[in-house]
């Protein structure tokens, strides 16, 4: 089962629907235009259900094999959404809105899940049933969480779920997987450190804010170097650090800190909260300052499945014979996290070539790779419920 040939036949047709989606990028949970052009084409593929209005804005299809004899049914599933950037690569598709591009290349994911739901509605050539999921909100807003939450997986009656996504980096019709984390649980966190304001010039009548955030901002570090087993992968990033006042001659009466905490591991991440907690509080006391944390867990852990690992590896083997199956977790987060605690499956990446990173202004989704995961995405129904 190499590329399929269907999708070269149909690469023009998704191509377009990709470039069309590309040109009118919509934001988190509000994507009006795109979640109707997914259900008018899924309509026009005739696929036996279609589903409008899980998470707001998602989308979901149903595709029956030609028998059904073991009741089963997979879940394949594309985000839609694009994010908040200028768009900077000079295309003649590209963004018609100013401060919103697909810059993560979701629209191409959208792309090809939508070339494999024709394919799979025209030739049913399985056993089963084949649940297209097509998500709102991954960049921020938790569309899979609220998909999931809102029943999915029992709606539809899923058994496992897949999802892909494309890769900067990683040549083209190259797939990269491993079991175990894939990406990593991303947790936010916000500071507020209160000292006592005053003069500059006599700091011993105040509480110097500045020094005391200071002081957590470096103390912070020394978690993922001193406290965490070297072995394990921990990043805590402090991206913002506000003082209340702008003036070269006031200490300030608070700062306000802002960052991410991202591990692999469930009992990590229990263990990084803990020692943020203790250094921010402890760190302060010490400087008799007192703080106010904000710790708020944001998407888990996503997690492969080791057998069905073996599976997505097994399909992208024989679209493209080109698998790393040893390729390093990102630390990055992905709330198809979400639905992989829902129900064992996988996610895989596909090599986008040596272009522009994802989330920046110049990245775009290479359409050449549209046959490579469209083939991916079919493989996937056909290899787990072979046609009886
Ligand atoms: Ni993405």
């Amino acid at each position: 089962m190499p590329v399929k040939n269907r999708f070269a036949e149909l690469l023009p047709e998704i191509t377009e629907w990709r470039r069309d989606i590309h040109e009118n990028p919509e934001l988190l949970f509000d994507l009006p235009r795109t979640s109707a052009k997914v259900a008018g084409l899924l309509r026009d593929f005739g696929c036996d259900e279609v589903v409008e209005g899980m998470a707001g804005t998602g989308v979901v299809g149903v595709i029956r094999g030609k028998t059904d004899t073991a009741g089963r049914v997979i879940g394949l599933r594309a985000d839609m959404d694009a994010l908040p950037i200028i768009e900077a690569t000079g295309l003649d598709y590209a963004s018609k809105t100013p401060g919103k591009m697909h810059a993560c290349g979701h629209d191409g994911h959208t792309a090809m899940l939508l070339g494999a739901a024709k394919y799979l509605a025209e030739t049913r050539q399985f056993d089963g049933t084949a649940v297209v999921i097509f998500q709102p909100a991954e960049e921020g807003g938790g569309g899979g969480r609220v998909m999931v939450e809102e029943g999915l997986m029992e709606r539809f009656g899923i058994h496992e779920v897949y999802g892909m996504h494309n890769s900067p980096g990683i040549p083209l019709g190259t797939f990269a997987i491993r079991p175990g984390p894939m990406m990593a649980a991303a947790d936010q966190f916000e500071v507020v450190v209160t000292g006592k304001g005053g003069h500059a010039a006599k700091p011993h009548e105040g509480i110097d804010t500045t020094l005391v955030a200071s002081h957590i901002v470096v103390a912070l570090q020394q978690i993922a170097s001193r406290n965490v087993d070297p072995l394990k992968q921990v990043v805590v990033s402090v991206c913002t650090f506000r003082t209340e006042s702008e003036a070269h001659n006031v200490i300030p009466q608070k700062v306000l800190l802002r960052g991410t905490v991202r591990t692999l591991e469930a009992e990590v991440r229990d263990y990084v909260e803990g020692r943020f907690r203790a250094v921010v509080e402890g760190i302060a006391a010490a400087h008799g300052a007192t703080t106010e944390i904000k710790y708020e867990r944001g998407y888990p852990v996503t997690l492969n499945a080791p057998d069905n690992t073996d599976y997505a590896v097994a399909v992208a083997h024989s679209v493209s014979g080109s698998v790393d199956t040893s390729v390093a977790p990102l630390m990055g987060g992905e709330d198809f996290s979400y639905m992989l605690n829902a129900r064992p499956g996988a996610y895989i990446f596909l090599g986008n070539g040596d272009t522009a990173s994802l989330h920046h202004p110049a990245y775009n989704f290479d359409d050449n790779a549209i046959p490579f995961g469209s083939s991916w995405y079919a493989g996937m129904i056909e290899a787990r419920m072979p046609a009886a």
